[in-house]
């Protein structure tokens, strides 16, 4: 249904987007994942043709953005970072403007508005001014204006940003209930998003690709491998060093990696990732006693999807609050 080849786009010297390319199979549900100035809405644009691409291509339903741009159009609903809406016109009257914009005969108009509006759960705001909704009312009016000609792909960029949780779980199961009739892609920089909504995800980081697949086969990539949250505090009032206990724990078999969370209040807090298969949590106790060090906690965290997207595009680790959080926004939450 997408077809992305080498797409790269450049806002002066800048590029935005970097020769990506990826497909997307008909009514697929895609996260767009991706720190925040990875190109997402820049990708998006260039499919939606509000701009065309520097070099490469974008099909949509075998049509070129910048050959038939109207035929790919017609075919997609588009709902921006901030919804297009009107604030002084009401709810109803904007959706049938929309939808006559979008070519819905006039006999048809006023019953597909109630259908959209219904679908979107803004029924019973028809004749309220845009300008008196709450954020999630008027994200349910820009998904409304987005599905009212029916289009076979939806593309929404950040669809949830900005709302509270109630409306952030109202908008996910609205988009989820809209998968089976849609072609969806969505952009978030929030994981779990990915995870509760999608069954594809493409990674993006500054521009390039860095990964596509299947939320499984994303989360299943690295298991196997064990991480585990490990305090450490100093003995006999000496004070620890970070660089010393970080070399020590990296010396033991079958050790990947050590992060150090934070070291606060003279205690250091680190997440030590095993190799694939490995067990090491007896070597890590033995290693930090011998050391003379005292073992204040120790448990395993798994290795989430957050710790492989942060691995995946090398955003900063201070970015996770705790490798156990739920919701990790990854990057400023513009
Ligand atoms: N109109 C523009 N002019 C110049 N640079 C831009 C413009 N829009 C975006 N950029 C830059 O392009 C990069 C990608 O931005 P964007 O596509 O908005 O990323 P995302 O949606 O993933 O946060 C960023 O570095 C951003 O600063
Ligand atoms: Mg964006």
């Amino acid at each position: 249904m997408i077809k992305v080849e080498g797409l790269t786009k450049r806002y002066a010297r800048h590029v935005a987007v970097d020769n990506i390319s990826f497909e997307i199979q008909k009514g697929q549900i895609v996260g767009f994942l991706g720190p925040n100035g990875a190109g997402k809405t820049t990708t998006m644009r260039v499919l939606t043709c509000f701009m065309p691409p520097s070099a490469g291509s974008a099909r949509v339903a075998e049509f070129d953005v910048l050959e038939q741009p109207m035929e790919v159009k017609k075919r997609i609903g588009y709902l921006p970072e901030t919804p297009p809406l009107y604030p002084e016109m009401e709810v109803a009257e904007y959706l049938a403007y929309v939808g006559k914009l979008k070519g819905i005969p006039k006999a048809s108009l006023a019953k597909r508005v109630d259908e959209v509006a219904d679908r979107c759960s803004v029924g019973d705001v028809k004749a309220k001014l845009i300008s008196k909704l709450s954020k999630g009312y008027r994200q349910r009016v820009g998904l409304a204006q987005a599905i009212i000609h029916n289009p076979d792909v939806l593309i929404l960029d950040e669809p949830t940003s900005g709302l509270d949780p109630q409306q952030i779980i109202e908008t996910r199961d609205l988009i989820k209930g809209l998968a089976g009739d849609h072609t969806i892609i969505l952009s978030t920089h929030i994981l779990p998003e990915v995870e509760q909504i999608c069954e594809q995800v493409i990674i993006i980081a500054r521009g390039k690709l860095v990964a596509t697949d299947s939320v499984a086969n994303l989360t299943s990539r690295l298991r196997g491998a064990e991480s585990i949250a490990v305090q450490i505090a100093p003995r006999n009032g000496l004070s620890l060093n970070e660089g010393e206990v970080r070399e020590r724990l990296e010396g033991i078999s079958g050790v990947g990696r050590v992060i150090v969370r934070d070291a606060r209040d003279g205690l250091l807090n680190l997440t030590v990732e095993s190799e694939q298969g490995k067990h090491i949590r007896p070597e890590l106790a033995r290693a930090v006693i011998e050391a003379g060090w005292n073992l204040n906690e120790l448990h395993s965290v798994g290795l989430s999807l957050e710790e492989i997207f942060l691995e995946l595009t090398g955003a900063p680790k201070q970015d996770i609050d705790a490798p156990h959080a739920t919701t990790v926004g990854v990057g400023d939450g513009q």
